[in-house]
C-alpha cells in the first residue's frame, strides 16, 4: 500500500462515517495563535474542541502537516521526523470515545489489514486525581485486544493549561518474532494511533474542570503507519523517502544516522520554505535557519567542500509535489545557497575567534554568552567547532 492509498483509505473511511474533510495543508497556525508552527492535527481546532461551532459540522477528518522541534535530537532514529503528517479525526461534542476506539480498530484491521494479534492497546489506569478509564478498558476487552493500563503515558494535554484528558494508544508489533511482552516492556511495540478523550480543562492553578464540550481527538503519524504497513524498519525506507534514500547516500558519503538527519532536515526545510517562511534571526524564520545550519554542520563535518548546491532537483520537486506546494526550484536553490554562504562566513569567524589564546581551554558558560552576544556565534555552532579540535 503506497502512501497515497493509505491517505485515501483513511479519509474515505471517515467520510463514509459522516466526517467532513478539512484542510491541513499549512504548517502555519492561525494568526491569533501564539505558537510558531502547528504541532498536531488538533492544534488548529482548539477553539472548536472547546465549544465554538465549526462551519463544517461536528465530525471532521484531515491530514495535517506538522512541525515539531521538541524531538529534534531524536531525528535520525527510526521513527522521528521534523516535518511529518498526521492523520486525524474529531468528534466535536458528537459521538463518544468508545465509538472512536471501535472505528479505529475496524480501520486498522479491515481497512489496513493489520492482523489483530499484532495489536496491543493502552488505557489510562488512574492517578491521585482521577480513577481509571474503565469505559475504554471495557471497550477494548469486548473487542478482544490485549490491554495494558498506564498512568502518565495515557494522559494527553494541549499544554500546561487547557484541554486535556485520558487517552488510549494503539500499538503495532514490529518485531520479526511472534509478538512478545507489552508496549511498556518491549519497544518493538510501536505506537501508531492516539485516541484522546477531551473531557477536561486544566486551569491556571493546575486544577481539573470538566470541559464545556466533550470531544474526541485522534492522531496517527502517517509516515510511521506507512512504515508499518510497508513492513519497513524505519520511516526513511518507505516510498515517501525512496528518492531521498536513493540519491543522498550516493551524493554524500555519511553514516546512516547522519544521512537520515540530512534527508529529514533538507526535506523539512523545503516544506517550511514552501509554506512561505524565509530564514531570519527570529521566530519561524529562525527555526528554518537553525534547521539548515544543523544539516550543514552534519553534512560538512568531515568534508568542508560539500554543498547544498549539489542537491538534486528531483528531490526538491518530489517534496514540493507531495506537499502540493508551488514554490519554484530556483528560489529554493537561492535561499539554500545564501544560507550556506552565511554559515560558511560564520564558521570562519568562529574558527578565528576560537583560536585566540583565551578560548583554547574548555569553554565556560560566560564564554558561550560572550561568543554569542559579541560575535553572533550560536552555541550549537561553537560546540561543533570545539568538538572539531
Ligand atoms: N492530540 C493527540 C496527539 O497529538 C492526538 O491527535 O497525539
Amino acid at each position: 500500500m503506497n502512501t497515497d492509498v493509505v491517505v485515501r483509505t483513511f479519509l474515505d473511511f471517515y467520510r463514509e462515517r459522516g466526517h467532513r474533510p478539512i484542510t491541513g495543508s499549512t504548517l502555519l497556525p492561525p494568526p491569533s495563535d501564539p505558537v510558531l508552527f502547528t504541532t498536531s492535527g488538533m492544534h488548529p481546532l482548539t477553539p472548536y474542541l472547546q465549544g465554538r461551532p465549526h462551519p463544517q459540522g461536528r465530525r471532521l477528518v484531515n491530514v495535517q502537516r506538522c512541525l515539531r522541534t521538541t524531538d529534534l535530537d531524536e531525528v535520525g532514529d527510526l521513527t522521528h521526523l521534523t516535518v511529518f503528517e498526521m492523520l486525524g479525526s474529531w468528534s466535536l461534542g458528537d459521538y463518544d470515545h468508545p465509538q472512536s476506539l471501535r472505528w479505529g480498530y475496524e480501520l486498522l484491521r479491515d481497512g489496513f489489514g493489520i492482523p489483530p494479534e499484532k495489536l496491543y492497546v493502552t488505557v489510562f489506569g488512574g492517578d491521585e486525581q482521577l480513577g481509571p478509564d474503565l469505559e475504554s478498558l471495557h471497550t477494548w476487552r469486548e473487542s478482544g485486544l490485549p490491554v495494558e493500563s498506564t498512568r502518565d503515558e495515557n494522559w494527553w494535554s494541549n499544554g500546561p493549561v487547557g484541554l486535556c484528558g485520558p487517552d488510549s494508544e494503539i500499538f503495532v508489533w514490529t518485531g520479526d518474532t511472534v509478538p512478545e511482552g507489552s508496549p511498556t516492556t518491549d519497544p518493538r511495540w510501536v505506537e501508531i494511533w492516539n485516541h484522546v478523550h477531551l473531557r477536561y480543562e486544566r486551569d491556571e492553578d493546575g486544577g481539573l474542570v470538566p470541559s464545556r464540550q466533550i470531544g474526541v481527538d485522534t492522531g496517527m503519524g502517517l509516515e510511521r503507519l506507512v512504515s508499518v504497513l510497508q513492513g519497513r524498519r524505519s520511516v526513511y525506507e518507505t516510498d515517501l523517502f525512496e528518492p531521498w534514500m536513493r540519491r543522498v547516500p550516493v551524493l554524500w558519503e555519511l553514516d546512516e544516522r547522519s544521512t537520515r538527519v540530512v534527508c529529514d532536515h533538507l526535506r523539512s526545510s523545503l516544506v517550511v520554505l514552501g509554506d512561505g517562511v524565509r530564514p531570519t534571526n527570529t521566530g519561524r524564520g529562525y527555526v528554518l535557519r537553525r534547521l539548515i545550519r544543523r544539516l550543514l554542520t552534519v553534512l560538512r563535518r568531515h568534508d568542508d567542500s560539500r554543498t547544498v548546491s549539489d542537491l538534486p532537483v528531483e528531490l526538491v520537486e518530489h517534496t514540493l509535489d507531495h506537499f502540493r506546494q508551488s514554490l519554484d526550484t530556483d528560489t529554493v536553490r537561492e535561499v539554500l545557497l545564501d544560507e550556506e554562504r552565511r554559515f560558511t562566513q560564520l564558521l570562519e569567524r568562529g574558527r578565528r575567534v576560537l583560536s585566540r589564546p583565551e578560548f583554547r581551554g574548555p569553554l565556560r558558560e560566560e564564554d558561550y554568552h560572550y561568543l554569542h552576544d559579541t560575535h553572533g556565534l550560536p552555541r550549537e555552532l561553537v560546540a561543533g567547532l570545539v568538538s572539531e579540535r
